[in-house]
């Protein structure tokens, strides 16, 4: 049992090695969840799933979370993982590199987690190789990539997997460095290749895979030191470099640089694309090796005579110079005992992350299940961003630096809040980042990775994020009239158009792409903008939030800006009737007239994305998305039995009408917490797997009616449905941990309603939760009456509250009522739904209603 040792602030070391060491909770991690998906097994899809296929794909099951499997510490530089390729994998089924049954063509140094769209990363690597002759191509990695045999091992800090060529490759990953280990087989050779050029290809070609874009390598002994640049990606990026540092722990028989043309097609940049097969130009007397400004592709491989015996290296990494990433390998990195990297990767994860959040874990009585999904999705919500602080290659600057949001119209919505509950030094960072990214490139970003900001699906939401940790009070070093300053860049300043093949009409990059109109017509028109419905709401919601921030920083600006939050209004129509129900959002053109008002059917949205009136959700689904003003919202859907049987119908099966196929995870309902699986118009071939971050709240809305109990068991079937401890076990891209930050909310029984100091009360999964937040406070959660578990006997329904021993009748509470200095939030709950909450309903602090005749 716990002592009162564990009191002691977790960042003296003393207390946080003996947290380490008390409960390795590392252990109920599962680094595989959400590596397939959305179904089990081998088993092809339902029939629905293929339909708009010609042929039934034979894979089609991987991807899904496109999660990083394999060595890394939390918001770590370096994702050190194995890269693989899959046939017939939907569109980003290889973007965390792993999958389920790809061909290994190389261990590499970072990686993604969770994104959709094109791959990014997957560079600085390694392979090993047992043979090198005909018809083995080094610069041809179909030659020489590798079925995996037997299944993977993968711990946190800790992966194995076992090539059919009997190589069998372990590693383990440090915060810019990592440690890989090669046990070579008794009847082959002893190569490991190195390739600067490199990287997790886009299985779609298309215009924003990734290039190569030139190199250099330097051997000398046993090391090796260099750099590789490389653009693209999904967020469109610019040109970065990665600069590396590796060394073998002993020194090889042979050492050899090699050239060749660069033969993939790289836009804008120079290749010769149109070449025959290239094959490599060895050089056994230099050891540096260059790209010439052709970007030819360059590499080294290293020889060890004999056959059987291991092989280890480790390499450091840095955006600075190849010095740093060599002091990073030496500092990181100090033994050639992998073990001791796992171990020191799993006492961070211990401290910094999953003792935040302590549950029960004694095995006869807590579910084993249920502490598999809370670590596993914690670890998951901590592997991006990543912490590049120190690292920016850009500008001087002494704010700490951050890369690597995928994105905030992802995370805004319930990721960054637990940060900042669980992570708040960590988080005042990321928000000093953005900041700072405003100040030298003039905008905050929206998604951003390879240090370029890029791609922004909605509105601007690092405007949401900076919202949320102003009302919650953080503080710190942030220099909040800079912060203000960014927002209302976003609110007032249209960035240039990039031309984007996602769309012409405006700026994909950064801040608002479709401002003209938000400014001129209070609106986005669809005669004028993409995403006209999706966006008007998502500019709402962010001028909410600079009405909150400008309450402390600028308050002659609250009410413009709260004026502005009700623009939504202007695209309601109490006309539109769908599935029985009136009222909804509608697209309007730029002269006033709803557009097509005969044929408009808010239950779609085409494809739901780039180029239509809505992303990812239909209108049916951002008509509920309006979390500053549920007061009015209520009202227009014509009062709260209305609204209520609204969201009843909504969760109902077989009530989509976006055909069935592009529901993934076999979710029928309007409402979809998991993917949409869609046909992407830049490349019909392949499908694309989409998240459906918009609903996240969705299910929750019901404490806005007093109606607690069936957030609750909407919440909980949803989660019970679509989250598994298994490798098919999220609904969905994890989206750099946002879908697994829903679930940890749901597991707590509180729910965050993003911009607003406000948390809804939901039903806790476990008897009791010691949480620690604010950097030294104690919140404590407990659930009695409740097996924590199932709808069984006892249930989790909630018969009452009290949150610091007092009665407590709403179904919500403020931030400072528990989460400055912690406190105890305690439910009774039982099999009953019983009308507990007797208080006022959660706030509407954006309400603004606009006179109908400016609608
Ligand atoms: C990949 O998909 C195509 C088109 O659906 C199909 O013809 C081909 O057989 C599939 N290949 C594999 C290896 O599954
Ligand atoms: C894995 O890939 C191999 C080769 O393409 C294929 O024969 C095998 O059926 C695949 N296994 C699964 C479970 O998809
Ligand atoms: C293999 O290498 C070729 C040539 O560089 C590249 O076009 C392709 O994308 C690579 N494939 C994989 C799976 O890495
Ligand atoms: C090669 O490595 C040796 C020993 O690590 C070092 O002393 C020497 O300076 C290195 N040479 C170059 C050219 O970096
Ligand atoms: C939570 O903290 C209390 C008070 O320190 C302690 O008695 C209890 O055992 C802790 N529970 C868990 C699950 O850590
Ligand atoms: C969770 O899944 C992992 C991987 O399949 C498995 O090893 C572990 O036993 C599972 N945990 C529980 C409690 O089922
Ligand atoms: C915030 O930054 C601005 C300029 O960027 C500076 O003038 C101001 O002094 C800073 N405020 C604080 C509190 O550091
Ligand atoms: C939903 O529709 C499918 C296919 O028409 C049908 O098999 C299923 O029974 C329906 N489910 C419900 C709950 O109505
Ligand atoms: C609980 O949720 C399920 C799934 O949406 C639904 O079928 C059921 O009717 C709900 N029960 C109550 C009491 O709301
Ligand atoms: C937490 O630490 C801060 C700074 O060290 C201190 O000001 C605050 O009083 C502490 N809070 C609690 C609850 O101990
Ligand atoms: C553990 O919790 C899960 C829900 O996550 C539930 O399905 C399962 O039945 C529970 N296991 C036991 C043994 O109660
Ligand atoms: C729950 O409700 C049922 C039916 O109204 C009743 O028989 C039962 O006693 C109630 N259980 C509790 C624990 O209140």
């Amino acid at each position: 049992m716990r002592t009162a040792l564990f009191l002691i602030p977790l960042w003296a070391s003393f207390s946080a090695s003996v947290l380490a060491a008390d409960v390795d909770y590392s252990q109920y991690v599962n680094p595989f969840m959400g590596g397939s998906g959305p179904f089990d097994g081998p088993e092809p899809p339902p029939v629905y799933m293929y339909v708009i296929y010609s042929t039934r794909p034979s894979s089609w099951l991987v991807g899904g979370g496109d999660i990083f499997v394999g060595g890394a510490v939390p918001f770590g530089v370096a994702k050190v993982g194995i890269d693989t390729y899959e046939k017939n994998a939907s569109f980003s089924a290889i973007n965390g590199g792993w999958t389920p049954n790809g061909s290994v063509t190389a261990v590499s140094m970072m990686h993604v987690s969770g994104t959709g769209g094109a791959p990014k990363y997957g560079i600085v690597s390694q392979m090993p190789l047992t043979k090198i002759h005909e018809p083995v191509n080094l610069l041809d990695n179909r030659t020489y990539w590798q079925r995996r045999v037997g299944d993977d091992v993968a711990r946190v800090g800790y992966f194995k997997t076992s090539l059919e060529s009997g190589v069998d490759i372990e590693l383990s990953g440090a915060r810019h460095s990592g440690i890989m280990q090669y046990s070579f087989p008794t009847d082959g050779e002893r190569h490991v290749l190195v390739d600067v050029s490199h990287y997790l290809p886009s299985e779609t070609g298309g215009y924003n895979t990734q290039s190569f874009l030139g190199g250099e390598i330097r051997l000398n002994g046993s090391e090796y030191q260099g750099h590789g640049t490389y653009s693209g990606g999904f967020n469109e990026g610019a040109p970065y470099t990665v600069f590396f540092c590796g060394e073998f722990d002993s020194e090889p028989d042979q050492a050899r640089t090699f050239r060749g043309p660069n033969t993939d097609p790289t836009p804008r940049f120079r290749s010769f694309d149109s070449g025959p097969p290239a094959y490599p130009v060895f050089n056994e007397e230099a050891s540096t090796e260059r790209s010439s400004p052709l970007n030819d592709r360059i590499g080294a491989l290293f020889t060890w005579k004999g056959t059987t015996g291991t092989v280890k290296s480790r390499v450091g990494i840095s955006f600075m110079d190849t010095q740093t990433a060599c002091r990073y390998r030496d500092e990181e990195i100090k033994s050639w005992h992998l073990q001791d990297t796992e171990e020191a990767a799993v006492r961070e994860w211990n401290t910094d992350v999953f003792s935040k959040i302590r549950v029960a874990v004694d095995s006869s009585t807590a579910n084993q299940t249920n502490l598999a999904l809370l670590y596993s999705s914690l670890y998951f919500m901590h592997l991006m961003p990543s912490d590049r602080t120190g690292e920016n290659p850009l500008w001087d600057s002494n704010e700490p630096y951050w890369d690597d949001f995928y994105t905030f119209w992802d995370i805004f919505r319930c990721t960054v809040s637990l940060y900042h509950l669980i992570q708040p030094e960590r988080y005042e960072g990321m928000i000093r980042a953005v900041i700072d990214i405003w100040r030298h490139e003039g905008y905050m970003p929206d998604g951003r990775s390879g240090n370029y900001n890029g791609i922004t699906q909605g509105g601007s939401n690092a405007d949401n994020a900076l919202a949320d940790a102003y009302v919650k009070g953080l503080r710190g070093g942030i220099n909040w009239t800079d912060g203000y300053a960014a927002m209302v860049k976003d609110a007032e300043v249209l960035p240039a158009n990039t031309y984007s093949i996602l769309d012409q009409a405006g700026s994909v990059r950064h801040g608002r792409g479709a401002l003209s109109d938000w400014l001129s017509l209070g609106y986005l028109s669809r005669d004028r903008c993409t995403r006209s419905i999706s966006r008007t709401v998502e500019y709402a919601s962010n001028d909410y939030a600079l009405s909150v921030v400008a309450a402390g920083e600028d308050p002659g600006d609250v009410d413009k800006y709260l004026g502005r939050s009700a623009n939504w209004q202007r695209l309601w129509s109490d006309e539109v009737e769908s599935h029985g129900f009136k009222g909804f959002l509608a697209p309007r053109n730029s002269d006033g007239s709803w557009d097509n008002p005969a044929e408009y059917n808010p239950a779609k949205c085409g494809f739901c994305t780039w180029g239509d009136i809505t992303y990812e959700a239909t209108p049916f689904e951002y008509s509920f998305t309006i979390p500053h003003d549920m007061k009015t919202l209520i009202e227009f859907m014509g009062g709260g039995k209305l609204f209520e049987n609204r969201l009843d119908h909504i969760m109902m099966p077989n009530t989509s009408e976006q055909d069935l196929d592009a529901n993934g995870a076999g979710i029928t309902s309007i409402m979809n917490i998991g993917p949409k699986a869609l046909r992407n118009k830049v490349c019909v071939k392949f499908l694309l797997l989409y998240r459906n971050e918009p609903d996240f709240a969705t299910p929750y809305l019901y404490n806005y009616i007093n109606k607690q109990h069936k957030s609750v068991n909407q919440t909980r079937h949803l989660a019970n449905t679509y989250f598994r401890n298994a490798t098919y076990g999220v609904p969905g891209n994890s989206d750099a941990g946002a879908l697994n930050s829903w679930l940890i909310w749901q597991m707590l029984g509180i729910y965050p309603i993003a911009t607003q100091p406000v948390y809804l009360l939901a039903s806790p999964w476990f008897p009791e939760i010691n949480m620690t937040i604010n950097g030294n406070s104690t919140l404590q959660i407990i659930s009695k009456g409740s097996d924590g578990q199932s709808l069984g006997q006892k249930g989790y329904y909630v018969q009452s509250v009290t949150i610091n021993g007092e009665k407590w009748e709403k179904n919500w509470f403020e931030h400072d009522d528990l989460m400055v200095n912690g406190g105890t939030l305690e439910f009774t709950v039982g099999s009953n739904i019983s009308g507990w909450e007797t208080g006022e309903v959660p706030p509407s602090p954006g309400h603004v209603i606009l006179p109908s005749d400016s609608r």
